[in-house]
């Protein structure tokens, strides 16, 4: 499959665009936190060298029909603060959302912004029917964010999810559907 480049969205606040090597040091200052990764199912970064190795990942993604990760850039000041990201894709029919914004800069809107963007994108120009995001249920912090993106609550995977630890968790499971977000479109609520 050829790669689909990703495109630069833009947000009030916010540069979407495809993650690249100079992120290495924004990316690796919250990536290796303890409050981070884990709760999103991925280990804390150990080295600046093992975080531009996930990026270079990243960016190859595409060799395995994936697309490609954004990096959350603050408009205000270039900052790269966080990822999003339409993985497990299936094209033509569904993909899931994921994000991570770095601690020092929670609670001020930006996943639920850049995650916006990027719905819209998946459904306008990757002709998406379906989107999902799922959450452990103990993060309360991103089943706030799919609430707020008014994504439908489908229920509670039990045991749905193996960490790197080994240790097993209960998975909210949210979803949005091409019908539901032009709906929400032409009612000016998107
Ligand atoms: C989940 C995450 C991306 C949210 O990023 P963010 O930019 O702070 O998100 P937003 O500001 O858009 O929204 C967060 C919401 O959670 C709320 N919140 C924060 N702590 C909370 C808590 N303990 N209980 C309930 N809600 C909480 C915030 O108040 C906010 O809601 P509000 O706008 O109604 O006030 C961020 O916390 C993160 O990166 N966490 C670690 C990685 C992760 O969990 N990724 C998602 C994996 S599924």
């Amino acid at each position: 499959m050829g790669k689909i480049n990703l495109p630069l969205l833009e947000t009030e606040r916010l540069y979407l665009r495809e993650v690249e090597e100079s992120d290495t040091y924004d990316m690796y200052e919250y990536a290796q936190l303890p409050n981070v990764g884990p709760v999103a199912g991925w280990e804390p970064h150990i080295s600046p060298s093992y975080t531009k190795s996930v990026i270079k990942m990243f960016r190859n993604k595409y060799q395995y029909g994936q697309l490609g990760v954004f990096a959350i850039v603050l408009k205000s000041t270039g900052k790269m603060i966080g990822t999003v990201e339409l993985h497990t894709y299936v094209k033509g029919h569904k993909a899931e959302l994921g994000y991570t914004v770095s601690p020092y800069f929670w609670g001020n809107g930006y996943a639920y912004e850049a995650s916006k963007a990027v719905i819209a994108w998946g459904f306008d120009e990757l002709m998406l029917k379906r989107i999902e995001c799922s959450a452990y249920t103990t993060n309360f912090q991103s089943n706030r964010v799919c609430e707020k993106l008014k994504l439908t609550y489908e229920g509670i995977k039990r045991k749905g999810y193996m960490l790197y630890d080994g240790s097993v968790h209960d998975v909210s499971c949210y979803s949005i559907t091409d019908d539901d977000f032009y709906s929400m479109v032409r009612k000016g609520e998107w």
